[in-house]
């Protein structure tokens, strides 16, 4: 039995050796202790200089290696047992082909370490790793690259949301100053970087983890805090039809991943599956991973991919897998950034219109206005804007109108403004620039140049002998049209310095009698309709 086993052993050492040689593309060779080459595998010529045919038995190593050159004593220190080995890792060589080769060499002790019996050397063919090495430190150069340029998105973004909400505390205060900001930030929002743009940045980013790890499928996810659930937001690959679009936090591997804010890795759901496996057949998916999306130490989104085999990685892949979710969480933070300017945005909108009412009616005391003239004539003339069809937008431009209709007034000196008797021609002439100094004041804000028509044109008249521009029938804007009735209307009813208002039939009659002179006669069909109605059903006029 005993010589018969260690027959077989040898057989299947030199069986174990050629798959072995086979599998890692290993070569080996024996060096004798004056550092000659005595015997070697097969493919060693060939492997340690692709293309060379000639027998490399018998030469000097350093002369065949190069790389071994001025490594004589530790060569003789291996193989007195002073040193255990000595490695050279991936020396680059160009191969005959063109292509570069990496390769290891591994310097042993043969058999018992002693100095008669010389060295062993094992060359192992790394090119596919070196390749991946070197692919993948290119795609990190690459990363740190768009890593630094997001950060300062990043940091640009946070920026302006704290800009933002200092300048809206600051709104309430500064009526007329804050005119020119708005305009100023309008200008700014042009340049910033789009979410639209983000969302692509993502989309790019999926299609990097699937293409450079090879695999079938990826998806990011982001997280909304509110809902607390996680929402697909880019993906690339086969369409998995298990994923819904939603996921509820802490719910399946993706929610468990953002709950737990831990990797989640399953290589081969063969081997091992987590109870809670959802995938359908359908899908064939082999493997898992899901990774945290950390910023700022806020758990911000997911990012996983599914293949439909096993996986087997190793550790570059799996650096390069978390770099790239590095990438993505800072892609959905300034998603996020971007669209809390948004908001803060429609917040100063909103302060915005409270200043222009707090303004208008600023304007009404300076004028000596009846009291709510302007939220009157506003109001009125919203309703007409309405019966006339106009858009919720137009209603919008026409409301901040209306309300600073008058505003040009500002620039008319108190002692002509508040004259009780009539004007003189010199002073009816600075009257009458009250339209062209509202036109000067607010064309300048971008946010109110579509509200301009009123304050510019509602002293023109429908025959053009209206001022400041003497326009005629429908060259005046349809807003100005409208109001300009009501103005008038409000004005007559009202007592003024120079003179007592009017009855309501007396106004009536007289706006009637201008229908086609002064007035647009549509508009006055208008607001004699909506006179109507009020008088019939009072309660709809609020
Ligand atoms: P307002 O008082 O707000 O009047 C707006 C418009 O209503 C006037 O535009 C005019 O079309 C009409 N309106 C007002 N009062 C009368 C009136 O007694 N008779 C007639 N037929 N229409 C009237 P208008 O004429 O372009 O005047 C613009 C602004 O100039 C007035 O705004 C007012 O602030 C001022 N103004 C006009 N006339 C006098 C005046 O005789 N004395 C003084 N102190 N200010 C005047
Ligand atoms: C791609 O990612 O390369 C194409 C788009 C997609 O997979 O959805
Ligand atoms: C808007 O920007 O939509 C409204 C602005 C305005 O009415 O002036
Ligand atoms: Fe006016
Ligand atoms: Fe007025």
């Amino acid at each position: 039995m005993a010589p018969k086993t260690k027959f077989d052993n040898i057989q299947l050492a030199a069986h174990v050796t050629k798959a072995m040689s086979n599998l890692y593309r290993l070569e080996y060779a024996r060096i004798s202790p004056g550092l000659k080459i005595l015997q070697c595998s097969p493919n060693f010529s060939s492997i340690i200089d692709s293309g060379l045919q000639t027998n490399v038995v018998g030469e000097s190593l350093p002369v065949v290696l190069p790389e071994f050159f001025g490594l004589e004593d530790v060569f003789h220190d291996i193989m007195r047992g002073k040193l255990p080995s000595h490695q050279l890792e991936n020396v680059q060589r160009d191969s005959a082909d063109g292509s570069i080769q990496y390769l290891t060499f591994n310097v042993l002790p043969f058999e018992s370490g002693q100095a008669e019996d010389g060295l062993l050397l094992i060359v192992e063919d790394v090119t596919r790793f070196g390749q991946i090495e070197h692919a993948l430190l290119q795609n990190r150069n690459e990363l740190r690259l768009a890593q630094s340029t997001l950060a300062q998105v990043n940091a640009d973004l946070d920026r302006r949301v704290e800009q933002r909400t200092a300048e809206l505390e600051k709104a309430n205060k500064f009526i007329v100053k804050q005119l020119v900001y708005m305009q100023a930030l309008r200008a700014n929002d042009l340049v910033i970087l789009g979410a639209t743009d983000l969302r692509i940045a993502l989309k790019a980013i999926t299609r990097e983890v699937r293409t450079q790890l090879n695999v079938d499928s990826a998806l990011i996810l982001s997280f909304d805090q509110h809902a607390l659930a996680l929402e697909t937001l880019a993906k690339s690959g086969i369409d998995l039809k298990t994923l819904p679009g939603r996921v509820r936090l802490g719910d399946g591997i993706l929610g468990r991943t953002a709950l737990e804010r831990r990797i989640m890795a399953f290589p081969d759901f063969d081997r091992n599956k987590p109870e809670d496996y959802l995938f359908k057949a359908e899908d064939r998916v082999q493997a898992f991973y899901s990774l945290p999306l950390v910023s700022k130490g806020k758990i911000v989104g997911v990012l996983a991919i599914a293949n439909q085999s096993p996986l087997n990685p190793d550790q570059g892949w799996l650096d390069f897998l978390e770099s790239l979710a590095g990438q993505a969480a800072m892609a959905i933070d300034s998603i996020k950034s971007f669209e809390e300017l948004q908001h803060s945005n429609l917040e100063l909108s909103l302060a915005y219109s409270t200043t222009i009412e707090g303004w208008s009616h600023a304007l009404d005391l300076r004028d000596r206005e009846t009291k709510g003239h302007t939220q009157r004539v506003t109001d009125m003339t919203l309703k007409l804007a309405r019966m006339a069809g106009l858009s919720q937008t137009d209603l919008g431009h026409i409301k901040h109108g209306a309300l600073l209709h008058d505003i040009g007034k500002m620039g008319i000196p108190d002692n002509i403004l508040l004259k009780e008797h009539d004007l003189t021609g010199e002073e009816w002439e600075i009257m009458r620039r009250h339209p062209i100094y509202a036109y000067e004041m607010l064309s300048p804000i971008e946010y109110l140049r579509s509200a301009l028509d009123i304050p510019y044109c509602h002293h023109e008249k429908w025959d053009g002998t209206g001022y400041p521009r003497g326009l005629s029938g429908e060259k005046i804007p349809l807003a100005a049209r409208l109001f300009a009735v009501v103005d008038v209307w409000d004005a007559l009813r009202s007592d003024r310095p120079y003179r007592q208002g009017w009855s309501e039939d007396k106004v009536v009659e007289y706006i009637q009698s201008q229908s086609g002179t002064h007035f647009d006669p549509y508009a006055v069909d208008l607001f004699s309709r909506l006179l109507h109605d009020i008088i019939r059903d009072p309660d709809s006029e609020s």
